[in-house]
């Protein structure tokens, strides 16, 4: 028997998943280990209807050699729908000694097969026309059961937001279902299992139906009804009696609907309740509900259906409010301490009829003024009208806001502190990543950019989460997937998303601006297409997940073929509209469009796209294509040097951002890259060690000065606290990242309200560097199956620690320069992978770990010299080093 326990089963990275129509599910697990430089040399997969595995085995995968643990394909017999499945595992060692099994893991199926849907399409008899003011519907019917019962689940969805609850009671805590997908192809369903909530006898089944992104406003124009104009709901309910009899109620037109208290909900504008309109025990059996009217069926209005993909969105923490203000104009103001995305809940006590109203906003102006400008058209206002008698409390149902202050009128001061709360709203994804270091300023920019991802990983990646935007830009979520796949796993929530973007590109291969697409947005910009390569890529690498190439190479490639057709040169993109360099610093005079040429950005992106395709063909097995592409690649590069570097090897518009973007996509002949660098590093040192790089040039900047030797400027800038800096915010006081390096000026007042958002995640991809520079955790093989440990201590620093859930386990750097000199670093290797650890060491001798020296350190398979620097080659473990500098 070998000395490890099999651990944190996964179905697609989640444990024990309900509700998936995924027919080739994918099995992962983790060895928990003492052990060093431990390897898996063969697995057993076993899959069966029952726990204790005593019936019949589904599927047996037998002993297969592979050191694989993660993304391993059900290949048994075909899955059926709502049913659920058992699996175990149990795997050999290097020496094939073998484990226990592990515990069994399950997961359950939804709709396997579309044609299984009996429900029916049903919507209100009259639609409200009154589109400023739409009154949310109630949706109702009951079910009676003859028996006690075994498993109730509840397979739900609809045009438009809503939410579902079972015997007066909510289904369960995830908020705005079914999501925001590409809804002309793709809506999802969730499942609900409802087993507890359900008795022998009457039981009612309630909805409340609002806009949502379907019908709601969306976009800056001003307009609703982008997908439809037609809210709808469609569940089918499958009980399991106890003499092991299923039945199966479905939405029809014996459902009644009715309106009420909810007079208004958008995701922009907030809700209107008025909570006297409420209907006592609507949603309980035995209500009277004669007076409400039949609903109405109708055609379905969606190509597929498909069970939910990414993590719902929850309440994920609560926040008090740490003060309540009365500005100098008089209004009385919550602050929350934060700047957050979700709902305020609050109890009051108040005469009937009182009206409150809560408006939200992310800062105050220079005089301590409440300050809306920013939010353009979003009204963010929640009214609230009580019922009066007692205690009463409320949050939003439908809607969400983006804010740290909160303007309420209509509560008495006395109770404001105690009777609000902030929910905390995001889509519930797992925690991956932590980093810390000895600068508090850079911690509080580290807590920055987690607030940027919980704020705008709202089941889309969203630019921001407050004005009338709030939509999926390909190009911020590009440049912040590596960023943000550290700091939480964001497989499915991503999977999701570019499915949508396949489903909403153009038969020519154009990529939307805004995923799911709003068509007021456009397409087709550089740098922001490009999300369609980029995204699958870093998944692959940070996951090791091929399938995502897989679903999405066609998407790839129509993007690199859309790119190709431009214009009339087929290696150079010097066509069509594009962003540049977003907000660049070098922008003329009222341009948000930076210096760097936008056809040295297009052309440098069409080259790293092209690059990614060929590589993506070469992993999937896609021969043919890996060989065009490569060569397509060859030729862009050819291209571009011939038309941005002038022959001497200089980068011919000498902006941060094109030799950023030249450096890191390699398009410079190599023996001009080391000179070109300089250049960079001397144009941040003449600007007084500045950036001057926008949304394009700016993720990028930090990483490709550490590639080149310059971390120690990398450093500075990241630690410039004068504007325009990632400090310059956090000293302002910012709790999230700002859209704009000078959101709010150095004289307190603001960057225009046209687009001044201040929770924007686009700069935070600066995290990246701090992960794997500072704390130097990188990979060398896709899903840091092979890691590179290099931390880099810059002086200005004296520990850091960053950890990181990678599929196999967890990857931990911490280094501690010590009084005398010395430096600790512990690292922590998961099992079945292996890392390079790179130490700034002249020899070995001047290296000890666990406090003796390198010959006597079990799990060391290797010990290189590479310059000044130590090459350890490792096995998993836990290490603790200590460079002695000797
Ligand atoms: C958004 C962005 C987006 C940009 C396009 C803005 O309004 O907030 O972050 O990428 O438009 O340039």
């Amino acid at each position: 028997m070998t000395n490890c326990t099999i651990t944190n089963l996964r179905i697609n990275y989640r444990n024990n998943p309900v509700g998936t129509d995924d027919a080739k599910p994918r099995i992962s697990w983790q060895i928990d280990t003492e052990a060093r430089g431990f390897v898996q040399s063969a697995y057993q997969i076993q899959v069966a209807d029952r726990s204790d595995f005593e019936s019949e085995i589904i599927w047996d995968s037998k002993k297969t050699d592979s050191d694989k643990n993660v993304h391993i394909e059900y290949a048994g017999p075909v899955l059926k729908s709502h049913t659920r499945y058992y699996f175990r595992v149990r795997i050999w060692d290097s020496k094939g000694d073998q484990s226990e099994w592990s515990e069994p893991g399950h997961w359950e199926t939804a709709f396997m097969f579309a044609d299984e849907w009996q429900a029916y399409w049903i919507t209100a008899p009259v639609q409200n026309d009154d589109l400023e003011n739409e009154a949310c519907d109630y949706i109702r019917s009951e079910v009676s059961l003859s028996q006690d019962i075994v498993s109730a689940k509840v397979y739900a969805t609809s045009l438009g937001m809503y939410r579902l609850y079972i015997n007066g009671i909510p289904a369960d805590d995830t908020l705005f279902n079914p999501g925001y997908t590409s809804y002309k192809n793709r809506l999802q369903y969730q499942t609900y299992d409802v087993t507890s909530l359900m008795n022998s006898g009457s039981n009612a089944i309630g909805c409340i139906l609002g806009n949502g992104w379907y019908k709601g406003y969306l976009a800056w124009e001003g307009e609703n009804s982008h997908y439809g104009n037609t809210r709808a709901l469609m569940i089918q309910m499958h009980v399991t009696l106890a003499d092991g009899s299923e039945q199966v109620f479905i939405s029809n037109d014996r459902w009644k609907v009715s309106t009420g208290p909810i007079l208004m909900s958008e995701i922009y504008h907030g809700e209107t309740y008025d909570a006297r309109l409420e209907v006592e025990g609507w949603s309980s059996p035995d209500f009277d509900d004669q007076h409400w009217e039949s609903a109405v069926v109708i055609k379905a209005p969606v190509s597929a259906l498909v069970a939910q993909e990414n993590e719902p969105a929850r309440i994920i923490e609560t926040l008090k409010p740490v003060a309540v203000i009365t500005t100098p104009n008089g209004d009385t103001v919550l602050d929350m301490g934060q700047n957050m995305v979700g709902f305020v809940e609050f109890t009051v006590c108040a005469e009937v009829g009182t009206s409150i109203t809560l408006q939200h906003a992310e800062v105050l102006d220079r005089d301590g003024n409440f300050y809306t400008g920013n939010l353009r058209s979003a009204k963010q206002t929640v009214t609230y009208i009580c019922k009066g008698n007692g205690k009463e409390t409320f949050h939003p149902n439908l809607s969400f806001q983006g804010f740290r202050y909160v303007k309420v009128t209509g509560v008495p001061e006395d109770q404001l502190l105690e009777q609000f709360l902030g929910c905390v709203i995001h889509s519930d994804l797992e925690k991956t990543g932590s980093f810390r270091c000895s600068d508090e300023l850079v911690n509080q920019l580290q807590h920055n950019i987690l607030w940027g991802q919980k704020g705008n990983f709202l089941d889309v990646p969203t630019d921001c989460p407050q004005r009338d935007e709030r939509l999926g830009w390909t190009g911020d979520a590009q440049v912040f997937i590596r960023t943000a796949a550290f700091n939480m796993n964001v497989v499915p929530f991503f999977e999701k998303w570019l499915k949508d973007l396949a489903a909403d590109q153009e038969e020519d291969g154009r990529v939307p601006h805004v995923i799911p697409d709003v068509p007021v947005a456009g397409y087709g910009s550089s740098a922001w297409g490009d999300a369609a390569v980029i995204c699958p890529w870093t998944l692959y690498q940070c996951y090791a997940d091929t399938r995502v190439l897989e679903t999405q190479y066609p998407s790839m490639r129509a993007w690199v073929e859309y790119i190709r057709a431009q214009g009339e040169n087929e290696y150079l993109w010097n066509t069509g509209f594009h962003f540049g360099d977003w907000l660049g610093l070098d922008a003329k005079e009222n341009s948000y469009i930076g210096a760097t040429p936008k056809d040295l950005i297009a052309t440098a992106f069409y080259a790293y796209s092209t690059e990614l395709l060929a590589k993506t063909a070469a992993v999937i097995g896609k021969e043919a294509d890996a060989d065009k592409y490569t060569f397509l690649h060859k030729n862009i590069v050819d291209a571009f040097r011939q038309e941005f570097v002038t022959p001497n090897g200089r980068v011919a518009s000498p902006t941060q951002t094109a030799y950023v973007l030249t450096l890191m996509f390699d398009l410079m002949e190599e023996q001009d890259r080391l000179r070109t660098a300089k250049m960079l590093a001397e144009h941040i040192e003449e600007n007084g060690v500045h950036l001057t790089t926008g949304f394009v040039g700016t993720p990028y900047l930090c990483l490709v000065l550490s590639r080149f030797g310059y971390t120690d400027l990398a450093y500075q800038l990241v630690l410039q606290k004068e504007y325009p800096s990632w400090l310059y915010s956090v000293i302002q006081g910012a709790t999230t990242i700002w859209e704009h390096w000078d959101g709010i000026k150095q004289d307190g007042t603001f960057w225009s309200d046209d687009m001044n958002s201040y929770n924007h995640y686009a700069y935070g991809a600066v995290g990246d560097w701090f992960y794997r520079v500072v704390s130097g955790i990188d990979l060398i093989e896709p899903g840091y199956k092979k890691i590179r440990i290099q931390p880099h201590m810059g002086d200005q620093f004296s520990w850091a620690e960053a950890s990181f859930e990678s599929v196999y386990g967890t990857i931990s750097t911490a280094w501690n320069k010590q009084d005398d000199g010395t430096v600790k670093l512990d690292v922590v290797i998961p099992a079945n992978t292996s890392a390079e650890v790179i130490l700034p060491a002249s020899s070995m001798d001047s290296i000890l770990e666990g406090e003796k020296s390198l010959s006597q350190t079990s799990g060391l398979l290797k010990v290189e010299q590479s310059g000044s620097e130590q090459l350890l080659l490792l096995g998993s473990g836990n290490y603790s080093f200590t460079l002695t500098n000797k």
